[in-house]
């Protein structure tokens, strides 16, 4: 190649204005959300980086799928367009549809867990931990030591612990009926996974006579990760690495409003004939008949022409271009992220930034309301607001304090990156004046979602002196 410049490897057909607002009506949003930024009016954000799940801009050949949309309730043709292209890339024998990736979830721990279990993963993410812990099982998360330093570059830290995977599945025979490997790892900062860790979990597994499952929602990012970072997979394809990963699997849930590229829907894949019967019959129960579950059939298709285009290799590299063109600037400027960028987010190092702020007042959550406050930037936390409370109900500090800046896929162009390279930048300039958050109310399960929070010391920034 010639040029050296990544492209946006698409036009523009449709365009959706965003509102720029005044300081102080973001500050007027701010207290009416009881500084939750999930309790924001969307239409108050300018830049949405809460997630990068269901966000995304579909392609004009999937809107045009949407209209070949077979919507029967039994056998719809969309189904079997659907379950073509999954088995096409996952090849696993059973595919189930899901309205999204908790409900893929939800009905692998009813049919494979009880209480007491314990499910070994890289790093859960919440709701799969949740599901987890809604039938009495223990979510247990095995990242690499690596994986748990923010500053420190490896090109895989997203890797399961084979040796603490080891010692779980000798030392619990009979009580680890599951292992999951996410990828990427999303919670452990959008960090890709290695075939070679895969595979070694993989084998694991078998000796233990234990299923292993990917929570697949990232599995093309992955997968064009290992094509850049791992020896011997230059030449391949992101569908050929995919099915490779795939490979090591028993089954996979996923979220397809990530690596789907679509606005919702999600699946349940496995090989296991009794099990994908007994998973059905879940699925009956709360999400619909097992050729739409709880999709329409125009999402069905939108998911079939999706699942694909994110296997694309202009895409894959734009995409993760992206996060890494912000993550260089960031760097040069001295602010402390995840390194090196993960897959779909940038990981602001809440801790390394903010040390003059204790666990028990929240300094990741502190500084995604900053965010918004400066720049109408909207985040998330995954830090001690998300991860602290334990199921006992006792508080204890996340391992990592983090701000997740998740990128919603092909709706933010470059000069939305520089924008919000400036506004991080202006944030890192105040952080000796930032202050803690602290919890007025919040429900005992996944918090985050709906805690009410208010600043601990009067307002989020200190006044500075003199002024
Ligand atoms: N697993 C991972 C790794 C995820 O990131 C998510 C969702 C899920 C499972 C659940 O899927 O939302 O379709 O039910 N992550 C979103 C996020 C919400 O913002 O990272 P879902």
């Amino acid at each position: 190649m010639v040029f050296k410049t990544i492209i946006e490897p698409f036009r523009i057909k449709a365009v959706e204005p965003i509102r720029r607002t005044t300081r102080a009506e973001r500050e007027a949003a701010l207290q009416a959300a009881g500084y939750n930024l999930f309790a924001l009016k969307a239409e108050d954000v300018l830049i949405d980086l809460l997630t990068d799940s269901g966000t995304g801009a579909m392609s004009s050949e999937q809107w045009a799928g949407m209209m070949r949309g077979d919507e029967s309730y039994a056998g719809a043709r969309s189904f079997y367009r659907f379950e073509a292209a999954v088995k096409e890339i996952t090849g696993f024998a059973h595919v189930i549809p899901t309205h999204q990736g908790r409900a893929a979830e939800r009905i692998l721990a009813a049919v494979l867990l009880k209480p007491g279990d314990i499910v070994p993963n890289n790093t859960h993410f919440d709701t799969t931990r949740a599901n987890i812990e809604a039938v009495g099982a223990i979510a247990l998360d095995l990242p690499i030591a690596e994986g748990r330093q923010p500053g420190l570059l490896h090109p895989f830290k997203g890797n399961i612990d084979l040796a603490a995977l080891a010692r779980t599945l000798e030392e619990n025979p009979g009580q680890v009926p599951l292992v999951i490997v996410t990828v990427t790892n999303n919670s452990g900062g959008g960090q890709p996974v290695s075939m070679a860790n895969l595979r070694a979990a993989s084998a694991l597994c078998r000796r233990h006579g234990v299923p292993l499952f990917l929570d697949s929602c990232r599995y093309a990012e992955n997968a064009y990760f290992i094509k850049l970072r791992e020896e011997g997979y230059a030449a391949k394809t992101p569908l050929e690495i995919a099915r490779e990963l795939f490979s090591y699997a028993d089954g996979a849930t996923m979220s397809a409003k990530k690596d789907g590229l679509a606005n919702i829907g999600g699946f349940l894949a496995l090989n296991d004939e009794a099990l994908a019967q007994q998973a059905k019959v879940q699925l009956i129960l709360t999400e619909g008949f097992p050729t739409y579950g709880g999709l329409a059939g125009y999402d069905l298709e939108a998911l079939a022409v999706g699942l694909k285009e994110a296997l694309d290799e202009d895409y894959l590299r734009y995409r993760l271009r992206s996060v890494e063109y912000l993550g260089e600037k960031l760097t040069a400027a001295g602010v402390p992220i995840v390194q090196p960028p993960g897959g779909h987010a940038i990981y602001l190092d809440a801790q390394a930034m903010l040390p003059h702020i204790p666990p028990h007042e929240y300094p990741a959550w502190a500084l995604s309301l900053v965010l918004y406050l400066a720049g109408g930037v909207r985040s998330v936390e995954i830090g001690s607001v998300m991860f602290g409370l334990q199921p006992d109900g006792s508080e204890q500090p996340a391992a990592m304090e983090l701000v997740r800046l998740a990128f919603p896929r092909r709706v933010y162009t470059q000069s939305h990156v520089d924008y919000l390279a400036e506004v991080l930048i202006y944030v890192h300039s105040l952080r000796e004046r930032i202050r803690g958050v602290h919890i007025i109310e919040a429900p005992a399960v996944l918090r985050h979602f709906s805690a009410r929070l208010a600043p601990a010391h009067g307002s989020l920034l200190a006044e500075v002196q003199g002024t």
